[in-house]
């Protein structure tokens, strides 16, 4: 075992024991032992969606190439406008208290989240719930690294996503996001938020009232890929919130390339959903990303080591991923495509 990944074991145990009863942190975790657990960590319903992101990653296949010259593969990638180390950032994680069942503050949750992945050289999205803190505390946990990351505000009416864009801009914010895909999250209802879909010439009006780049995150389709292109974000993450929001749906990897075809090369196109590995990681570039999300296991690195297991984390990522690289040939994020799948 290398020096990040045994480092990453004892993360992943101190996580375990510290979340007895709300994840297992099972050796593969394919959503099946926490099917249903919403809030919790696992998939909604069924489960069958998380378990769909799982599968379709696991179906993609790499070519093994080795007579090249990708000996010391370029790890980074550049985002509205700053240089991450690697092709991989924070998914925003919000919820301490229902989610983890209160075993850590949101404050230092999410402040492992973002520090962690400051010193990994990456950022992290932070998150937005029905308490007023998971947001807040998401902005100032960003402050507290000179707004190294990106806020995403639930799909909340219009004026209000655009006064919590206002915090993001004062705050520094790389960019914001909406997780639209949680449009029709009854928690959020029944606590008296309102959530829904964005109408286009909505979503066009908060693109156009902000200079900072907007992302729409929880994309599944090719035709809203290119009506969020149209409606001015400059990107958007292809995912089902880890599969906790509509049972049945497809696993990212399985939409992934045709949400690419519509859309590469426009917009800056993220995707989440499984990824627990650098060669997971790949797999996403090969299929068309330009950059992946992690969210469980950044969750499970913050109660294992806060900061410095969520620094673990990516440090393991990126071993793995640049040993990925140089076994399929592949010198950078950008050369990664169909040539590298089987
Ligand atoms: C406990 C938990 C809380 C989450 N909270 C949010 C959130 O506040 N906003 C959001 O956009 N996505 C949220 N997500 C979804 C993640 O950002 C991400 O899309 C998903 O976890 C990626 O899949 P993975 O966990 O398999 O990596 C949450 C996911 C989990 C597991």
């Amino acid at each position: 075992m290398t020096g990040a990944a045994m480092g990453w074991e004892e993360v992943r145990s101190a996580a375990r024991e510290k979340l007895l009863g709300v994840c297992s942190l099972c050796r593969v975790c394919d959503g099946r032992v926490c099917a249903g657990q919403v809030p919790g960590m696992g998939g909604v319903g069924t489960g069958t969606s998380a378990i769909n992101n799982y599968e379709a990653l696991r179906a993609i296949k790499l070519n093994l190439r080795t007579l090249h010259a990708a000996t010391e593969p370029e790890l980074s990638v550049t985002l509205f406008g700053k240089t991450l180390a690697l092709p991989v950032l924070g998914a925003p994680v919000a919820g301490a208290k229902v989610n983890f069942q209160g075993r850590i503050l949101e404050w230092e949750f999410t402040l492992a989240q973002v520090q962690g992945a400051r010193e990994a050289g990456t950022l992290a999205c932070t998150g937005d719930g029905a308490e007023p803190e998971e947001y807040a505390m998401g902005l100032k946990a960003l402050q507290a690294v000179g707004g190294r990351g990106i806020p995403v505000i639930k799909p909340r009416p219009a004026e209000e996503i655009l006064r919590r864009i206002r915090l993001a801009e004062d705050a520094g914010a790389v960019a914001v996001g909406i997780d639209v895909d949680a449009a029709g999250l009854m928690s959020m209802r029944r606590a008296g938020v309102a959530v829904g879909p964005l109408a286009p010439d909505v979503l066009t009006r908060i693109c156009s009232a902000t200079r900072l780049s907007v992302i729409v995150k929880g994309v599944m389709t090719a035709d809203e890929a290119r009506l969020a292109y149209e409606c001015g974000a400059a990107g958007i993450v292809v995912s089902n919130h880890g599969g906790r929001v509509l049972d049945y749906t497809p696993g990212t990897a399985e939409v992934l390339p045709s949400v690419a075809a519509e859309v590469k090369g426009k917009l800056t196109l993220l995707a989440d959903g499984g990824v627990r590995s650098g060669v997971d990681v790949l797999k996403f570039l090969a299929l068309g990303a330009d950059a992946v999300l992690v969210g469980r296991p950044a969750a499970w690195a913050a109660f294992g080591g806060g900061a410095e297991g969520v620094r673990f984390l990516y440090r393991k990522l990126a071993e793995e991923l640049r040993a990925a690289m140089i076994l399929t040939g592949c010198p950078s994020p950008a050369a990664a495509g169909p040539a590298l799948l089987a």
